[in-house]
């Protein structure tokens, strides 16, 4: 709380203004105030935060569009907002760095509102305060904004309605006919049923099907997962002449479906060409995952940066005993040359700390915090499985659990996307930020 109040003020350059804006809410809540209300209060945040999924037809399992819709689940709402579950967005607030973009999640009074609105026995109040329906469009479906290209398969792959997992690749030719440059990208199931049935899957930019018919990796999809959006300035290229390759991870789930998945992808315009090239990597896989029954087991990870390097983002991948991920950066010895070289510098950038499985979420940071690393520093993840019968996604906590593809096996590593830097302008980066915090520290001393 502390510190994302700090990146407020940081933002609105004053101390008290942040201070009037976080007072009222509480004020209002206080119990000589008047009943907190369904139509009032409590459907603005539902209709900001909580109905682009839960509403028919998109993601969620029920929908949160009207007080009839939503009074059944007052318990469960206020018990997931409380918990910071539900909207999903799993990032340690109190750890590392707290200011992101498109940071979905509710302010503390907006959690206070929901759950003094349970608490009071979760009344509608007057219906001529219920504000106008928000209104959808497909369009609210992309996390991206409006996609300039949409990749859809050709046909559905059927998948059997029983039988192990299915694994299977999609080549697609877009019938690209110019390269073009990337900023943003999202994927994801074309339908609901598809919904249901797809664990994950990754698009591969295939330039050359005899070369190489894996492809160069472009991105992920899994449930839960948001977009992929590129710092200012950078874009991955994708080549004429390339096409997408699907690579699908099916769960079958009793029933035949048709499975459709897209790729929708914002390009700069023609022309225009970003300065930096900008990509997503595994970092801090871990080699041989060893999880026994029935504990939390801790495994490490290490990517050295062979430039200077900007992270743009942090998404952990864990199956279904993920527990909680943190990266931290640990930096280069800064006085290696001489007598008494002192020790690294160790920085945790991110932790999810209450890793939820089945959102693979990934956390774009902010701009002007994004982490600005110097060449050869090690990315260090670290991760946690729980195989206790604490952790209610857990299988089986009785079978030993390794590494591998399926979902009862577990992974361990973070999707991190980075640009590389030239040395000058790393370095100016570092002096302009430098200068940044120091004019925001001098404005507020009075
Ligand atoms: C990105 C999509 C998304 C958003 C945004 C979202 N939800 Fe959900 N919600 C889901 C999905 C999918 C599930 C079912 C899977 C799960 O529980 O993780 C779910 C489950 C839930 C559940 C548990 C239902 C049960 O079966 O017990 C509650 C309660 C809930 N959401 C409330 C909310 C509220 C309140 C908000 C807004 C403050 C919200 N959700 C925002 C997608 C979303």
């Amino acid at each position: 709380m502390r510190l994302s109040l700090g990146s407020h003020v940081f933002l609105a350059g004053g101390v008290a203004l942040v201070w009037a804006a976080v007072a009222t809410p509480v004020f209002a809540q206080s119990p000589v105030a008047t009943a907190v209300t369904f139509t009032k209060d409590v459907a603005p945040i539902l209709q900001k935060a909580c109905q682009n999924c839960h509403r028919p037809g998109s993601v969620a399992p029920m929908s949160l569009l009207t007080y009839q819709d939503a009074r059944p689940w007052a318990r469960s709402i206020k018990a997931k907002v409380s918990a910071r579950e539900m909207p999903p967005w799993h990032i340690d607030r109190n750890v590392g760095i707290t200011r992101f973009k498109d940071d979905p999640s509710l302010s503390d009074e907006e959690i206070a509102t929901i759950v003094s609105w349970v608490d009071g026995g979760a009344p509608q109040g007057n219906p001529s305060d219920m504000p106008p329906a928000r209104q959808f469009s497909d369009l609210d479906s992309w996390y991206i904004g409006k996609p300039d290209i949409v990749v859809k398969m050709d046909k559905p792959y059927v998948l059997p309605p029983t039988g192990p997992d299915n694994i299977v690749d999609v080549l697609v030719d877009p019938g690209f006919t110019e390269d073009m440059y990337v900023m943003a990208i999202e994927s994801k199931p074309a339908d609901p049923r598809s919904f249901k049935v797809v664990h994950h899957f990754t698009t591969n930019l295939v330039e050359d099907e005899e070369e190489d018919p894996t492809g160069l990796f472009l991105n992920e999809y899994a449930l839960g997962k948001n977009g992929d959006v590129f710092p200012p300035n950078s874009g991955r290229l994708i080549k004429a002449g390339t096409k997408i390759n699907f690579n699908l991870h099916l769960n079958p789930r009793g029933e035949e479906t048709p499975v459709s998945v897209q790729l929708g992808l914002k390009v700069f315009p023609k022309g225009q060409t970003p300065k930096y090239v900008a990509f997503t990597q595994h970092m801090g896989d871990a080699p041989d995952l060893d999880i026994p029954s029935g504990q939390i087991a801790r495994h490490d990870g290490y990517f050295r940066l062979p430039r200077p390097a900007l992270v743009a983002s942090f998404q952990p991948h864990m199956h279904n005993r993920g527990k909680a991920m943190c990266m931290e950066a640990i930096y280069p010895d800064v006085r290696a040359d001489s007598a008494r070289p002192g020790p690294s510098r160790v920085e945790t950038l991110s932790c999810v700390s209450n890793y939820q499985f089945g959102w693979h979420i990934t956390y774009p940071y902010a701009d002007d915090v994004a982490p600005l690393l110097p060449a050869g520093t090690i990315v260090h993840i670290t991760a946690w499985h729980d195989n206790t019968a604490n952790n209610r996604w857990n299988p089986n906590p009785k079978n030993w659990v390794g590494g591998g593809a399926r979902s009862i096996d577990e992974m361990s590593f973070a999707w991190v996307t980075i640009t590389y830097l030239d040395d000058d302008d790393f370095n100016q980066r570092v002096t302009d930020r430098a200068r940044a915090a120091q004019r925001s520290t001098s404005q507020q001393q009075p």
